[in-house]
């Protein structure tokens, strides 16, 4: 790679020596990925920060980092923590894993880190702007800052993510360059030229990235203004299903003003046409199970935001969630602040939910708890929670969620009692 003259000095350690590390790093991977050069970016998100993910040498390698004296040069946020930050113990988090989350916890604080613990650090915490490039680990959020916001990142890797923030550069390749960002196969919208439902917008991003894999996809014909959070919910399920990190929805994606603009001169590789079937036929696909018995109510991955934990508190009103079941939310320290002053904390506690903080569904020990069956409206969750919590899945709207948790019973997760 061509480095500049502040770079050599960087790799030959006029920086010390964690930045020297991570520019011997990012040079390397570079080299193998074909970049040209290393480019200036503007914040960095580390995914590097659950112990169930990470292990023991995760630990390591933060602490060496941190030990060397390293401190982020860019804002650098963090993906959630392994545990719940506000009640590891409450949410029965072994001894040993919680020393172990700990010592990450104080390393990122020695290193400078802004702790948002999320997810969806686009939505507070570091919000990159149309043609700003960053350097970002976490599927989901890549693929809202790209599809969503107009901002340029690969899906980065641990170690890599550290070495971005450390340096204030990445490899120039892949999706911060123009001529990769355009589209490949053309997604039709064949619906009847109706808006989407809620639990439409993952069912979608679902189905999207297990045909799309790492191709950049153009939807064409979504109506309406989708919100933040229908977004958010159908880029992660794009990006768990499928390797994801651009889609272009034209007219919502700021570099698809247009069909035409969004494939800007490429041919089309592949015409796919998504009708009712196509959904009908994804959705019972998310579920390991048709109907069953459920233990555990999981919503929030991506992380509620306080407009979701607004809608579980209407649906929960004057109902209780029944014995032996839990109803988790997963959210965010500010979500969880506004929830508080807005009673909505209390009102949900009384109903027998519990918002769980800054921390991952499926990155966390939940299997300390042993549940067989959980139900959710995330795509994310139905795809990797069979692997990552050994457990059956059902997906559902959120009015079938708030159904089960009261009733402990799942049916096609369209809203109904069972
Ligand atoms: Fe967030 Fe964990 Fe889901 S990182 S997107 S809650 S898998």
């Amino acid at each position: 790679m061509e480095l500049t003259q502040r770079e050599q000095e960087m790799l030959a350690g006029r920086d010390g020596k964690a930045v020297q590390l991570a520019m011997e790093i990012l040079t390397r991977v570079g080299d193998a990925c074909g970049a040209k050069r290393l480019i200036p970016v503007k914040s960095a998100h580390i995914v590097l920060a659950m112990y169930k993910s990470i292990f023991d040498a995760g630990v390591e390698v933060c602490e060496k980092f941190a030990d060397m004296g390293a401190k982020f040069v860019i804002p650098t946020t963090l993906d959630p923590c392994g545990m719940d930050t506000a009640d590891p113990e409450g949410f029965k988090t072994p001894k040993d894993y919680m020393e172990k989350q700990n010592r990450v916890v104080k390393a990122y604080q020695k290193m400078g880190a802004i702790p948002v613990w999320t997810c969806t650090p686009y939505l507070g915490g570091y919000i990159p702007r149309l043609g700003e490039h960053v350097g970002w680990t976490e599927s989901s959020a890549v693929a809202y800052i790209n599809s969503v916001l107009g901002a340029r990142s690969n899906r980065e890797t641990a170690v890599i993510d550290i070495c971005i923030g450390l340096t204030g550069r990445t490899m120039e390749y892949g999706l911060h360059l123009d001529e990769n960002r355009r589209g490949q196969v053309l997604i039709r919208l064949d619906l009847g030229g109706r808006e989407l439902r809620g639990e439409e917008y993952p069912i979608l991003g679902y189905y999207l990235g297990s045909i799309l894999g790492s191709r950049i996809g153009v939807v064409d014909g979504m109506v309406g203004k989708p919100t933040s959070e229908q977004l958010k919910s159908m880029m992660a399920g794009a990006a768990a299903s499928g390797s994801v990190a651009l889609m272009h929805i034209v007219g919502i994606t700021p570099e698809a003003p247009t069909l035409e603009a969004a494939f800007a001169g490429n041919a089309v590789q592949e015409t796919v046409t998504v009708t009712e079937e196509t959904v009908a036929a994804t959705w019972a696909k998310m579920s390991t199970k048709k109907e069953s018995e459920i233990d555990f109510v999981a919503v929030g991955c991506p992380h509620y935001t306080i407009n979701e934990i607004a809608k579980v508190v209407e649906l929960m009103q004057g109902r209780k969630v029944k014995e032996g079941v839990q109803f988790w939310i997963y959210t965010t320290k500010s979500a969880q602040m506004l929830a508080q002053r807005m009673g909505y904390e209390q009102a949900l506690a009384e109903a027998g939910v519990k918002l769980t903080m800054e921390t991952c569904m499926l990155i966390s020990p939940v299997e300390t708890w042993g549940f067989k069956t959980i139900m959710t409206d995330s795509a994310k969750c139905a795809y990797y929670a069979p692997m990552q919590c050994k457990t059956d899945v059902i997906f559902g709207n959120i009015e079938s969620c708030v159904e089960a948790a009261v009733t402990g019973r799942a049916g096609s997760g369209k809203g109904e009692s069972v």
